[in-house]
């Protein structure tokens, strides 16, 4: 199934690529520093911009299998496969403590991962990323945060947030705390400067339209990489890519990356897209 081509319309060469290694070669952690820390994320959507719908009892909301793809997802863990640490949300743990969550933080366990697994160990890098996990509420079950012992986690709050509670809640799921922004909740760009100071150059956001926006005002996300399904959805309460407040100042994206996908989702076809974000002055 990953075998099968995709179309290469941007740089315009009409090239087949196979789809299997096409985001594991774009050097991504090359690209970043310490001192200033590559950041990404990956979304995929339809035409009318839904990631996310209610579920069918309505207790969560989730990616519609209309939408959600094999060959997506690979290129979902490729893009895991090159990072330090992943930016993930409070809701992932509370779905993952329930069961409803979408599936275990990548890089994948299945042997379809193991190419991905492999790979990280060739380059020197740790066997799986470490992950840091947003929060407002501190409503985390602390037994799902302690679902990952071979990781570094870390939880990131807003100065503002209610530090005792916080430090309660990291001790006694035995994990890491991390402030971030004087507010209640965390700030894009000092996140990104402590995640540098603790030595990580590729950061990986794979949470959702909350945490996105964050970085996008800290200006902050470097690259965004975009599968848009080639399906309308519709209804009224869905989750888009990019909720919080207005960016006063549009993030310009920068397409450099294009293929057609004719394989996937099953009965349609996708555009698998890339942009660098450019930030006003
Ligand atoms: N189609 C796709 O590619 C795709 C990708 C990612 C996600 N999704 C879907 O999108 C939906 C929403 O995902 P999500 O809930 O993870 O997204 P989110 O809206 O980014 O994050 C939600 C939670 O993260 C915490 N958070 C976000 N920004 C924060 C900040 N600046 N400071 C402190 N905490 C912050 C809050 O946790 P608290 O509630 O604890 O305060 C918030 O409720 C889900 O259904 C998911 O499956 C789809």
């Amino acid at each position: 199934m990953y075998h099968l081509p995709v179309i290469q319309l941007l740089p315009p060469t009409g090239d087949s690529r196979e789809l299997h290694g096409l985001y594991l070669n774009e050097g991504l952690q090359q690209r970043g520093s310490t001192a200033r820390p590559f950041v990404y994320s990956n979304y995929v959507s339809s035409i009318d911009g839904r990631i996310a719908l209610p579920s069918p009892d309505h207790s969560t909301h989730q990616v519609p299998p209309a939408i959600g793809n094999t060959r997506d997802w690979r290129l979902f863990q490729e893009l895991a496969a090159q990072a330090d640490v992943l930016i993930t949300s409070a809701r992932y743990f509370r779905q993952a403590q329930t069961g409803e969550h979408q599936d275990q933080l990548p890089v994948g366990p299945t042997e379809d991962f193991a190419d991905l697994r492999e790979w990280r160990l060739q380059q020197g890098l740790s066997a799986q990323p470490d992950v840091v996990v947003l929060s407002n509420s501190l409503d985390i079950p602390v037994a799902a945060l302690q679902g990952y012992p071979n990781r570094n986690l870390y939880l990131a709050i807003g100065a503002g947030n209610d530090l005792e509670h916080a430090r309660n809640l990291t001790h006694a799921a035995g994990i890491g705390l991390l402030q971030a922004g004087s507010g209640m909740a965390v700030e894009g760009a000092p996140l990104i400067e402590e995640l540098g100071r603790l030595g990580y150059r590729s950061i990986y956001a794979i949470a959702g339209p909350a945490v996105l926006n964050t970085l996008l005002h800290g200006q902050v996300l470097d690259r965004l990489y975009l599968t848009q399904a080639h399906r309308l959805l519709g209804g009224m309460e869905f989750d888009t890519l990019n909720w919080g407040p207005v960016l006063t100042r549009p993030v310009t994206l920068e397409p450099v990356g294009l293929f057609l996908d004719n394989h996937a989702p099953q009965g349609a076809s996708q555009l698998i897209a890339s942009y660098d974000c450019r930030y006003p002055e």
